[in-house]
């Protein structure tokens, strides 16, 4: 089923120089990149985004982490991509990871795990909406589409 998810290039990885190298393995993947853009998340948004998380003992340090400076957030289209995405992404906690996967790879702290990706379609819709305005977000042809898809 052709789906759209939300990612969000944290803080660190931002810093780390790791926004290219992530791009690049879900663009590789045959992911097509439908929205894309740099911001600061206040922490009204920082809020919103992590809701479900609000009475959680880690919820104070995760809202000052990803409100600590930019952030790269995407709209990623393709076939299953909810599920593909955030086994690409890995585990939540990156020791637990598998080599191979963004946070397998690139991290070593669950404080500190590079990146977001949606969990389910309507966390992917709720978090699409609350990051990107319609008119920012693209619909536009592949020239490989029949060879991916
Ligand atoms: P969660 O939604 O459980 O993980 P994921 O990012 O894989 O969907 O948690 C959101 C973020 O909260 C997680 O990426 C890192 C942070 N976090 C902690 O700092 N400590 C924790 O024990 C957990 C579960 C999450
Ligand atoms: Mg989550």
């Amino acid at each position: 089923m052709m789906e759209k998810t939300f990612v969000m290039i944290k803080p660190d990885a931002v810093k780390r120089r790791l926004i290219g190298e992530i791009i690049q393995r879900f663009e590789k993947r045959g992911l097509q990149i439908v929205a894309m853009k740099m911001v600061d998340v206040d922490k009204e948004l920082a809020k919103k985004h992590y809701a479900e998380h609000k009475d959680k003992p880690f919820f104070k340090d995760l809202i000052k982490y990803i409100t600590s400076s930019p952030v790269v957030v995407l709209v990623l289209k393709g076939k299953n991509c909810i599920s593909v995405v955030r086994k690409m992404v890995g585990a939540t906690d990156p020791k637990e990871a598998e080599s191979g996967t963004i946070r397998g790879d690139f991290a070593l702290e669950i404080g500190r795990n590079i990146i977001h990706a949606s969990d389910s379609p309507e966390s992917a819709e709720r978090e699409i909406k609350l990051f990107f305005k319609n008119s920012e977000i693209f619909e536009y042809n592949m020239p490989d589409a029949d060879i991916i898809y």
